[in-house]
């Protein structure tokens, strides 16, 4: 079913992705020619600089951005969390296979909404799109708070909706809700997946919106760096 409008979110996201898991890296090679990479090695950075201790990534997917974090200094052991089996198995095959001396990733399934850690465990805690996915952000970003220890960092990469007045926007939109569901049937053999994709960036709160949710949320110095034409953000707070 439709996860924007399915009364079960969590149960429609998580059929969808394992659905598309073993193809979701191979996508996102494509979609964004590889760029996805380098903003995962900037939210990273962002998430862990001038810290130390223990990271987690929500909603990890095949754990690219878990990776990213455990290769930044100060990072002694990240946890990886998914809803998804085959997300997870293939996060843990992928961290077993590199040969970096990165710290260690420990993959579990979990729902970010309700984390089986204890409060002020993590010094940062990142999520790599994600956010648009869970069925209560609020709830999210307050249980993502709760597990950070008092000055801990969350970080957030997402996609972030574009009004589409310039051209460059506009073609963009272009290629997000006509191309990408063809690639998506075409490479993953699921068009749907991949029209919920551009449709559940225009559900979501704008830069703006989200920093502000932040706030709301009880964290502080919250900021955020747009990326690819303001079609994608970095977003950060402290748990003040
Ligand atoms: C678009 S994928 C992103 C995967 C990975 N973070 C990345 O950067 O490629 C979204 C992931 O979030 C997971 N997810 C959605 N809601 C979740 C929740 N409440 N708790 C944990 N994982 C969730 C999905 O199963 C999916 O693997």
């Amino acid at each position: 079913m439709d996860p924007l409008i399915a009364p079960d979110k969590a149960r429609a996201v998580a059929d969808m992705f394992g659905r598309v898991a073993p193809r979701y890296d191979l996508m996102n090679d494509v979609m964004t020619l590889g760029l996805h990479r380098y903003w995962r090695h900037l939210a990273a950075r962002a998430a862990a600089l001038g810290l130390q201790g223990l990271g987690l990534d929500i909603g990890a997917g095949t754990g690219d951005l878990a990776q990213a974090l455990a290769r930044q200094p100060g990072i002694a052991r990240v946890a990886a969390v998914d809803l998804v089996p085959g997300m997870v198995a293939r996060g843990r095959d992928k961290a077993r296979r590199r040969r970096s001396r990165a710290a260690p990733i420990a993959f579990a399934l979990a729902d970010g909404l309700r984390l089986p850690f204890r409060d002020g465990t993590f010094a940062c805690a990142v999520s790599g799109f994600t956010l648009r996915n869970v069925a209560d952000l609020p709830a999210c970003l307050a249980e993502l708070r709760r597990v950070l220890v008092r000055g801990g960092r969350t970080v957030h990469l997402e996609l972030t909706p574009v009004a589409g007045r310039r051209l460059p926007e506009r073609l963009f939109l272009a290629y997000f809700h006509h191309v990408v569901p063809r690639l998506g049937q075409v490479l993953a053999g699921n068009r749907s997946a991949y029209t919920y994709l551009p449709r559940s960036v225009l559900a979501f709160p704008n830069a703006e919106g989200l920093a502000e949710m932040l706030r709301q949320s009880g964290y502080v110095g919250v900021g955020y760096r747009l990326l690819a034409g303001g079609t994608t953000a970095i977003h950060w707070g402290t748990k003040g």
